[in-house]
């Protein structure tokens, strides 16, 4: 399998929103207009991972250093544990590393086992439980990673073999 990732552009809309409704339950899932709307917002950043023409997987942050969020990590059933995740998720840290974020935030359902272990796996730490964060009173972990301070080197985007 060969991996590329790479910067995110408006034609990959349709591709981004299909997969994020299948990766969230209704009501998890952005709808259209959030999901637009959060992918053109001042400091958002949005990495795609290709296998082929296909978008396997996307990381959507958005940036105010020194906080970065990741509003959301996405990668298809298909192409699980074959580490996208990790690899988006390391992209996109560099990158928002490089332009000062030092500590980053996320919000992820209690429900969510694989996200949860998949995050404390890179570092991230629960803070806090919010409460209702997500329709249905479903619950979620806030968590917290602080990025290391040493020097980033800007990494290009491009093929990795996994
Ligand atoms: C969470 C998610 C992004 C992980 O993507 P992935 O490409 O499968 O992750 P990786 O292959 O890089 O996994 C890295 C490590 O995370 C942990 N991990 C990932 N999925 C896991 C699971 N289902 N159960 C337990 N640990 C898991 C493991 O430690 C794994 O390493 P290993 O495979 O060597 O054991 C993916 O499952 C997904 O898209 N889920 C639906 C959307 C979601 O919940 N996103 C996160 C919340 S925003």
């Amino acid at each position: 399998m060969s991996i590329t990732i790479r910067q995110s552009d408006a034609k990959d809309f349709p591709a981004l929103f299909r997969l994020d409704q299948k990766c969230f339950a209704p009501g998890i899932a952005y709808s259209k207009t959030m999901l637009k709307h959060f992918l053109s917002r001042a400091g958002a950043e949005c990495l795609v991972a290709v296998d082929g023409k296909e978008i396997v997987g996307f990381i959507l942050t958005e940036e105010n250093p020194p906080l970065g969020h990741v509003m959301t990590l996405d990668v298809a059933e298909s192409h699980r544990r074959r580490g996208i995740g990790t690899l988006l998720l390391c992209e996109s840290e560099n990158n928002l590393g490089f332009r000062g974020v030092r500590t980053m935030l996320l919000e992820t359902a209690l429900t969510n086992d694989a996200g949860v272990a998949f995050w404390q796996q890179h570092g991230y730490r629960i803070e806090a439980v919010l409460k209702n964060y997500y329709p249905g009173h479903l619950d979620a972990y806030e968590m917290r990673k602080r990025l290391a301070v040493e020097a980033k080197i800007k990494s290009q985007p491009g093929l990795k073999e996994i």
